[in-house]
């Protein structure tokens, strides 16, 4: 009797053990640091419709608009709850003179884009625009200076321009063009991609400049001192970090770094037709972001052990081939479950990092790249969310949550772990807990050990497509969207969750 009682143990032990594709623990003992809402930036370039077409249509455009702002685009996002907004590059920013997009409208000079196409741009969208949109969203504006073909002059006086509360002629310009407080802009960087479109230069270079720089962008407002940004390396260019940490002077708040998921440069690969092969690359190269942050961290961490100065990934994300008839040098692609994908992942990166990292930008917010919004291209007025919007909006509860890190047991994909997961504890008090199943033809059951932290109830959000390839676009705009998620339950302190094949699922847990 007793030998079939054993024998029926083990077999109940051994079935709720192949039940379970994979166990993530909680360890909420030792939680990690708080994520900076930041971490969820955006970055609107003046390149392709992003700007004008995608966020500005003027105000006398028959597309609905609030003072010339998109008002479909301006509402959506404003429900996703942007901390921050990067802006006029990119690329641009080292070509763009500001005093060009001040002043009456009508009468701004227009300006050739050299960057993106050659489009010639009006100037109508410029400072007040820009910074008016920022107060309008809520969010913190981050303003990239023009270091490769500016002056210091030049910045310096941007900055008194949009800081200066006192009797000093930038800021009378400014109250002359109907602007009469200032808007005290905290986040400025110094440049953009200096080894590059700003400016081809070498780390040592850069560093004097900024030293240079930083030392005539004047603080004008105690309260909100400027939180001064270098421009920082390429993907996993250590070296440009090393030299910046080693010899800079002490301005600089924030250093940069930009990764976007590309595994060719010259063949960038459509952004819709793709088979599972190349879905999987993506998945195991969006990862490299995780190694690259290391890696800067471990030489930030040399000369700066108590993390003063922030690291910062204010350009990320996926970049492929233009979509077939848009306008070349205007970056306009679509957008599938392998993109919603990616950012899932990257956002789950970041927040293991959140000690150092503290901001991230995704480019770009509309029409460009791995955008969260589209907008028809042929001006009919149309608009969709795409399927990262959907992500961004489901990982919201993360914003200045308290990262929990997690250990994750599960099956691996030519060495990349299947799961992909992060936890926080929210302001709420509620535990967030996003779950991503990479694989195509598999559901994962998962169960989940929250460490004996109260649980009575979960509710959750699940986004996942037919086919991995599948977007919305204007004819049918909801093919991928979030729907609940009704495959968890809590059974004393342990979560399970079924997850459906490539799905990607964001629980709240009271
Ligand atoms: O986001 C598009 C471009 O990518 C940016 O202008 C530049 O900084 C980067 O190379």
């Amino acid at each position: 009797m007793r030998k079939h009682l054993l024998t029926l143990t083990m077999l109940a032990a051994s079935l709720m053990a192949t039940a379970q594709d994979a166990t993530i623990k909680l360890n909420t003992a030792t939680p990690g640091a708080k994520i900076n809402k930041e971490i969820y930036g955006q970055f609107a370039e003046h390149l392709g419709s992003c700007i004008y077409g995608g966020l500005w249509v003027g105000k006398d455009s028959p597309i609905p608009n609030i003072d010339g702002y998109r008002k479909d685009v301006f509402e959506a996002l404003k429900e996703l709850q942007i901390p921050v907004l990067r802006w006029p590059g990119g690329c641009f920013a080292d070509d763009y003179h500001w005093r060009d997009g001040i002043g009456p409208q009508e009468q701004r000079p227009s300006m050739r884009n050299n960057n993106w196409g050659g489009t010639m741009e009006d100037n109508s969208f410029g400072t007040h625009e820009f910074l008016n949109l920022c107060e309008m969203l809520g969010c913190e504006p981050y303003i990239s200076g023009n270091v490769g073909s500016g002056t210091v002059e030049e910045m310096a006086k941007w900055i008194e321009y949009m800081n200066s509360e006192s009797d000093t002629p930038m800021a009378n310009l400014r109250k002359k063009n109907g602007r009469e407080h200032a808007w005290n802009v905290k986040y400025f960087g110094v440049g953009n991609e200096a080894w590059g479109c700003g400016g081809s230069m070498r780390p040592e270079y850069y560093t004097d400049l900024f030293r240079q720089y930083s030392t005539y962008l004047r603080n004008y407002n105690p309260e909100k001192p400027l939180f001064l940004i270098a421009a920082g390396a390429n993907a996993d260019n250590t070296r440009w970090t090393d030299v910046f940490m080693k010899n800079s002077n002490k301005a600089a708040k924030g250093l940069s770094f930009h990764f976007y998921t590309v595994k060719d440069w010259n063949n960038h690969g459509s952004a819709t037709n793709f088979d599972a092969n190349s879905y999987y690359s993506t998945i195991k190269l969006c990862r490299k972001i995780d190694t690259i942050i290391k890696a800067h961290c471990n030489v930030m961490d040399k000369y700066d052990p108590e993390c003063k100065v922030a690291l910062m990934a204010d350009e990320w994300g996926t970049w492929w081939d233009e979509e077939p008839g848009t306008i070349k040098g205007h970056l306009y692609q679509q957008n599938t479950m392998r993109d919603a994908m990616v950012a899932a992942i990257s956002l789950d990166i970041f927040h293991q990092h959140t000690q150092r990292l503290k901001m991230a930008n995704i480019a770009q917010v509309v029409n460009v790249l791995q955008s969260m919004i589209l907008t028809d291209q042929k001006g009919t007025g149309h608009m969709v969310l795409t399927p990262t919007y959907y992500v961004f909006k489901m990982y919201k509860p993360f914003q200045e949550a308290q990262n929990i890190p997690v250990s994750i047991t599960c099956e691996k994909r030519d060495s990349v772990p299947t799961i992909s997961c992060s936890a926080a504890k929210t302001q709420k008090g509620t535990y967030a807990i996003a779950l991503s199943n990479t694989l195509l033809d598999k559901k994962q059951e998962v169960s989940i050990d929250l460490s004996g932290a109260k649980a009575t109830g979960v509710t959750a959000t699940v986004l996942t497509a037919k086919n991995v390839a599948d977007y919305n676009d204007f004819e049918h705009p909801d093919v991928i969207k979030t729907a609940e998620f009704k495959g968890a339950k809590i059974k004393r302190g342990i979560l399970t969750a079924t997850l459906p094949p490539m799905s990607i699922v964001v629980m709240e847990v009271k």
